[in-house]
């Protein structure tokens, strides 16, 4: 699933570790990375290959690639998104 904030755009994606939110936006050449495959944690972008590890936003290819992460929290079968920035921390 995929929303927009103000500009930002974030894909929540349900991954093996849990569900993770990530900037929309590859970090290579900007494609939409909800329309990536995605296998247990890692993601791999459509356009060129790239896969990277949504537990950390790490790219596999790129050491200096990575996902804008955002944190999620779970109460009572409920998705909140906190927009601030994973990264940052
Ligand atoms: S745009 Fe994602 S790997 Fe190139």
């Amino acid at each position: 699933m995929f929303t927009h904030l103000q500009r930002l755009q974030i894909v929540i994606f349900q991954a093996v570790s849990g569900y993770v939110a990530v900037e929309n936006r590859c970090p290579h050449a900007g494609a939409y990375l909800h329309e990536g495959q995605l296998s247990g944690n890692i993601l791999t972008c459509h356009w060129h290959g790239w896969s990277f590890d949504l537990k950390s936003g790490q790219c596999l290819n790129e050491y200096w690639a990575r996902l804008k992460r955002y944190e999620i929290q779970i109460e009572c079968k409920k998705l909140y998104l906190l927009t601030e920035e994973l990264n940052n921390r």
